[in-house]
């Protein structure tokens, strides 16, 4: 069993929940995000739920877990329990933060105390796991060290019946933790504009627009692997956020800046991080051709990356016969490199020849 401490971690004091803290219990769970995330919490959070969690607290540490407060200045900032072990002696945690103290490390100063606490206890092994669009949640494991160790397709039942994937991570006791700044930064404010085009993170909502564009015949040329149905793009527009905050990719919506219409998706892919390069994709929807939209859209994202990531070299691979592709590498201040040959299988199973592209971090 573990021991009751009072965990004190930098502004924060963890200890037991009482009836005392009922009240901004309910108003820290009766909120959209908790009620998104936390499928199995009640919903709407009510009085008699928060004081049935608080009588609930003395059986979760006789059996072998832990509920703590996460308080601040004595105020009620959050909560965080650790499910008793299982069999293998893992102890998983799960935690939430009220919405008025989100965004100030909260989760992540308090994720890293009791996990070491726990590890301080001979706990082995710690888990803790996200949905794919959580992303407060999958930035909290990263930045305090957890591993990403797989992926539970359709592993967690919405409250609308629908399912979504979880990450699942775990840390040893031994494992270093590693920096806690991310390979891929978000956007600051969330999204890049030159005035005139628009860059944001691709979202579920622009689904409909992206299957739609990935099917005009003048996009499906050049694309490699099976055409996607909807709910294939509907799922990888559910996935940016875990991509972004994995530091594996970025995938962006391009749209009009004085519009807002949705004129196409650019991507830095295939990142590797040992070597500092990532790779470049680009579609625009017909409408949106001819106005240089492309060439401002991969300037922008390739000037971002070199300013506020590691990578050193961005490259990007055409169709030998997509001229417009290569006037868009041309003005966003690419050089040619070589050709792979035979790297691009076509639709009808043919192969033809790939120019490498690449532009350098500036020195
Ligand atoms: C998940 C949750 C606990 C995070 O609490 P928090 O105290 O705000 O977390 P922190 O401030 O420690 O870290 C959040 C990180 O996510 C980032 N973040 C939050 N929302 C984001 C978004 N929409 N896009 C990108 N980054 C985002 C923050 O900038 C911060 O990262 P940083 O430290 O690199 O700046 C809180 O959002 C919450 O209670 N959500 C509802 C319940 C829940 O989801 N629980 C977890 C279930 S697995």
């Amino acid at each position: 069993m573990l021991s009751r401490d009072v965990i004190s971690t930098g502004p924060l004091i963890l200890r037991p929940p009482t009836e005392e803290d009922a009240e901004a219990i309910v108003k820290a769970c009766d909120d959209p995000a908790t009620a998104r995330f936390l499928p199995m919490m009640p919903s709407p959070y009510r009085m008699e739920d928060a004081l049935a969690y608080v009588r609930d607290v003395p059986a979760t540490w006789e059996g072998g877990g832990a509920v703590y407060a996460i308080t601040e200045n004595d105020r009620f900032v959050g909560s965080i329990g650790v499910r008793p072990p299982d069999r293998d002696g893992a102890m998983e945690i799960g935690y939430l933060v009220a919405p008025w103290a989100r965004g100030k490390n909260v989760a992540g100063t308090a994720v890293r105390a009791v996990t070491d606490w726990l590890f301080d206890q001979g706990v082995h092994r710690v888990e803790l796991r996200a949905e794919v669009e959580n992303v407060a949640s999958l930035r909290v494991a990263y930045k305090t060290g957890f591993h990403e160790e797989g992926l539970r397709r359709d592993g967690r039942r919405l409250r609308d019946g629908r399912y979504a994937d979880v990450v699942w991570f775990a840390r040893l006791a031994g494992d270093a933790v590693p920096a806690a700044e991310p390979y891929l930064p978000f956007f600051e404010g969330g999204e890049l504009s030159d005035g005139v085009v628009r860059l944001a993170p691709i979202a579920v909502e622009d689904a409909a627009d992206y299957h739609r564009m990935l099917a005009d015949p003048s996009v499906a040329r050049y694309h490699v692997g099976p055409p996607s149905t909807l709910e294939d793009d509907e799922r990888r527009c559910r996935y940016t956020g875990y991509w972004w905050a994995s530091g594996q990719r970025i995938e962006l919506a391009v749209r009009d800046a004085a519009s807002g219409a949705f004129a196409g998706h650019v991507q830095l892919t295939q990142v590797v991080h040992v070597l500092g390069q990532a790779m470049v994709g680009y579609s625009l929807v017909p409408e949106y051709r001819g106005k240089g939209f492309m060439s401002r859209a991969v300037t922008m994202l390739v000037d971002w990356a070199f300013a506020n990531t590691a990578l050193h070299r961005i490259v990007a691979g055409t169709d030998t016969e997509n001229a417009a592709s290569h006037r868009v590498l041309e003005r966003s201040g690419f050089s040619r490199e070589g050709v792979h040959r035979e790297l691009f299988v076509r639709a009808d199973g043919t192969r033809a020849d790939d120019v490498a592209w690449s532009r350098l971090r500036p020195s």
